[in-house]
């Protein structure tokens, strides 16, 4: 394993190199040390984070991904993602479980992660493309009122390794896409923001079988933001053969009422639109948050088809599953399969034969639930 060592304040000098990983200095360890060399205590907020600089492919045929890793918790399906020699790993939100607004913590949180053997393997040979969700945003359920998130987000780019002249660091929030391929092979990778300028979830007056939210129906509030969905306009305007959206939260599900696009129905239906109106071609969804995983379609003949095929796949969670119900409805859903232990998620792209496919796996590797779909059959 190569050694990469990423420091981000300023106060002890400059980045150090050459540690290997199971020494990585946190603050506790440097602290020791400035005891009796440093005539100043080092910063509360000095923590040596890995680098993830593992370069970008130029070709993406396989894509792994996953959500909620508790970094309390131990983490075993690292291993079995590596083995996959995956050309990108897409972590989708609950990346860890920091749920504070104190700064000190936060880094803790992500140090933590930082330190995990099977982690530190993944991002040696593949690059991690990061959105957040409520838990490594700050709070449970949480959108623009949480107080922490400029904080949050700082955190965010040290730990993913966010080049200091970087147009995400330019603007609030954390979305972004990347390019892959060429001609025939042009992939997009699309990073949604659903928590920095999200509106007011409508808790039910009691929760119901299948969660706790009705929907928003105030045509004012949002998920995106005037700016994200400004940006996503223009985004999926260029080409691309096909296009991955990460949404940290479900976006096809109607029939729980947990937390999901549906919450706010308007923008649901405005993103569907964007699609259809955008001509974009096939998008396939990924998201986490729910503790399960499962595979899913929206029909050509639901009233807000685009007319070309929207997949989602939810993977979710590495550490964290059991979530969900049982027997939980989702009309979307491709197969009976709603599995709650834990898993991570795999797309294989053909770009001849253009065809994908969709593979959920367990903790061992295996798969639990699979789907073979072409870029250009509308599902049923
Ligand atoms: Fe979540």
């Amino acid at each position: 394993m190569t050694s990469k060592v990423n420091r981000q304040s300023t106060g002890l000098g400059a980045q150090v190199n050459g540690v290997r990983s199971q020494k990585r200095l946190a603050f506790s360890s440097l602290w020791i040390l400035c005891i009796t060399a440093c005539s100043e205590p080092p910063l509360a907020e000095e923590v040596i984070f890995p680098r993830h600089d593992a370069p970008l492919p130029e070709l993406v045929t396989k894509i792994a991904f996953g959500s909620c890793a508790d970094q309390k918790k131990k983490h075993i399906i690292w291993e079995p993602i590596v083995d996959q020699s995956p050309d990108l790993f897409l972590f989708l939100g609950d990346n860890v479980y920091a749920d504070t607004e104190d700064p000190g913590e936060f880094r803790e949180a992500y140090r933590l992660l930082g330190e995990k053997p099977g982690y530190l393997k993944l991002i040696d040979s593949t690059p991690v493309l990061a959105v957040w969700d409520d838990h490594d945003y700050g709070v449970n359920d949480g959108g623009a009122e949480f107080p922490g998130k400029e904080m949050a987000e700082e955190i965010y780019h040290e730990f993913f390794t966010t080049p200091e002249d970087a147009l995400i660091r330019s603007y609030p929030g954390i979305y972004d896409a990347r390019y892959f391929g060429s001609d025939g092979t042009k992939l997009q990778v699309i990073m949604l923001d659903t928590r920095y300028f999200r509106g007011p979830l409508v808790p039910l007056p009691q929760r119901a079988t299948h969660g706790p939210y009705a929907p928003n129906n105030d045509p004012t509030a949002t998920i995106l933001g005037e700016a994200q969905w400004k940006w996503l306009e223009a985004e999926l305007k260029k080409p691309a053969d096909l296009r991955i959206i990460m949404s940290s939260i479900q976006f096809l599900p109607q029939d729980h009422l947990w937390e999901r696009w549906e919450n706010f129905p308007h923008e649901r239906k405005r993103l569907l639109s964007l699609l259809k109106n955008s001509e974009t071609g096939p998008v396939i969804f990924v998201s986490g948050d729910r503790h399960m995983g499962e595979i899913m379609a929206l029909s050509t003949s639901d009233p807000l088809s685009p007319g070309f095929p929207i997949y989602e796949i939810t993977s979710s969670g590495l550490t964290n599953a059991g979530g969900g119900r049982k027997g939980e409805p989702n009309r979307h859903r491709l197969s009976p399969v709603n599995f709650q232990s834990r898993n991570f998620g795999l797309i294989s792209i053909d770009w001849i034969k253009k065809s994908l496919l969709f593979e959920l796996r367990d903790v061992e590797g295996n798969v639990v639930d699979s789907y073979t779909a072409a870029f250009s059959e509308p599902s049923e």
